[in-house]
């Protein structure tokens, strides 16, 4: 796991050959908090970050392999490097992330002017491999190609990192993995196999970090893992002194991490991303209730309404149980707001199975969607077993389909604010309209409203007055009015 021992980072030196980083994150957040670990250990080791590649030194692409089209677009990135290498033979050019785990040295045969393939438990280890590989062109001795690139996926270790970012939050809004990886199995998606098993990260750990980032200027801080809330499955059974949490045989739970995350002081907001419905637990449930600061938007993706897709797709969860979870989460948090993910177009999906999936997210009434085609990956058992058998005009006939009920829904949902009040964590001003400012209710909802920016970073009360499927808008309240309203 992400383990993470602080430094008081050394000011890089000044000069006019200080080497330079550019990193090009592609996926998901994990991707994005990666990559700022990454750029940190080399900002610890003297390196510059620069935001353009004509410049740089090192060139790092961190990588998804959720979908192909994910890939393709990393690879054609890649392809308009090769004249820059061409031209400055010095260059370092390193993959890491998902698919430099998953496709590992058959990088090379595609995007020969690669010098290094790091996975995902191997990433930590980018500038050692740049420092060797430096070492190696230096060398005369090393007059082989093949000596001259470097790969790094094995998966046996854990991720851990020695902090060496001088500005690592980069503002207000944080990223923190709490845990890493996957257990569950399901049967379209890579991500088990690029991320490996769960690991969890200890909550003091956690905390340390969750302070240092504060310290840094972070405010709102979000809590990510590939199935955040399977957190501390992987702990061993406490015994003895260990500590215990509220988690299943005792151990800690995310339950318990966001009741140590509350005490943060400093700290206004707390996410997360993304929850299985299979983990749901009570406990979950009753942290997130009595702790202020955690958003009551959770995205808990059902993939599929139609129970024998998701048998199909080996979620784990029929209809009817993510249904009962999702009344347990509701007696105990009302005003949770949920969002899901879609996937279109699975393998024997019928026009009755696609209707019940229609059904089942208006009768959820998830306010945030993200609607996927399904993409065959290779060696999940999905494209091994299952035929693709859905035509492409279908798969975009329902991803359209999907997307405007999806519409429809969401501007009921936000309809329902408009006459309330809502808290609302000010994140910034509008570059399109002069004094408006937008922010996200704790629905996890986006409200503007006019504002002066000073009230960036602070919680304010909104009077909703109108909403969209994308937005709310209202006026700032304050102290007995926003009693008033309520
Ligand atoms: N851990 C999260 C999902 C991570 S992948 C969860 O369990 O919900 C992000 C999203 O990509 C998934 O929710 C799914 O909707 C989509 N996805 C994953 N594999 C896919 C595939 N093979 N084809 C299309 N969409 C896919
Ligand atoms: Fe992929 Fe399923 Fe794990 Fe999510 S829960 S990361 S969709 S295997
Ligand atoms: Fe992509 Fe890997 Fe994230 S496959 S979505 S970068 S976990």
């Amino acid at each position: 796991m992400t383990t993470t021992r602080f430094q008081s980072a050394a000011e890089a030196p000044a000069g006019t050959d200080q080497r330079k980083l550019h990193v090009v994150t592609f996926g998901c957040q994990m991707n994005k908090y990666d990559s700022l670990l990454v750029e940190g250990k080399f900002k610890g080791q003297g390196y510059a970050t620069t935001d353009s590649m004509d410049d740089a030194d090192v060139i790092l692409f961190n990588t998804c392999s959720v979908r192909d089209h994910a890939e393709e677009r990393t690879f054609s990135w890649l392809g308009e490097l090769k004249r820059a290498k061409e031209s400055n033979p010095g260059l370092v050019i390193g993959v890491m992330g998902c698919m430099a785990q998953r496709v590992g040295e058959e990088i090379f045969q595609r995007a020969g002017h690669v010098d290094i393939v790091a996975g995902t438990r191997k990433f930590q280890h980018m500038t050692e491999l740049v420092d060797q590989l430096l070492e190696r062109r230096a060398d005369p001795d090393t007059w082989r190609a093949r000596d001259l690139r470097l790969v790094a996926t094995g998966v046996e270790e854990d991720v851990e990192f020695e902090r060496g970012a001088m500005n690592y939050t980069g503002g207000q809004h944080a990223y923190l993995a709490v845990m890493r990886g996957c257990d569950l199995n399901c049967t379209y998606c890579i991500v088990p196999t690029t991320r490996g098993r769960v690991q969890s990260k200890p909550i003091d750990e956690i905390v340390s970090e969750a302070q240092w980032m504060v310290s840094q200027g972070a405010k709102v801080i979000t809590l990510l893992g590939q199935t955040v809330n399977s957190y501390g499955e992987d702990f061993a059974k406490p015994e003895g002194d260990a500590p215990r949490g509220s988690g299943r045989q005792g151990r800690p739970s995310l339950g318990d991490v966001l009741r140590r995350l509350q005490q943060v002081e400093g700290l206004v907001r707390i996410r997360m991303i993304t929850m299985h419905p299979a983990y749901l637990t009570q406990d979950l449930a009753e942290a997130i209730r009595d702790c202020s600061k955690v958003d009551r938007f959770l995205p808990i993706p059902a993939q599929a309404g139609s129970d024998d897709v998701l048998r199909a797709m080996k979620r784990g969860y029929t209809t009817d149980l993510y249904r009962k979870r999702l009344a347990m989460l509701r007696e105990i948090v009302p005003d949770a707001e949920l969002g899901s993910d879609w996937i279109v177009g699975f393998p024997g999906e019928t026009d009755e199975d696609f209707e019940q999936t229609l059904a089942f997210a208006e009768e959820v009434g998830f306010v945030v969607n993200y609607v996927f085609k399904y993409d065959p990956r290779p060696t999940t058992h999905a494209a091994d077993e299952l035929p693709d058998d859905v035509p492409t005009a279908v798969k975009k006939e329902r991803n359209q389909r999907l997307l405007k009920k999806a519409e429809e829904i969401a501007t009921l949902r936000l309809g329902r604010y408009v006459g309330q009040t809502v808290r609302v964590f000010v994140e910034d001003e509008s570059d399109r309209a002069e004094g408006v400012l937008h922010g996200r209710s704790v629905h996890g909802i986006p409200v503007s409203f006019a504002g002066d920016p000073t009230l960036i970073g602070t919680e304010v009360e909104v009077a909703v007055q109108q909403a969209s499927a994308y937005g709310m808008h209202g006026v700032v309240v304050t102290g007995e009015e926003a009693a008033l309203t309520r």
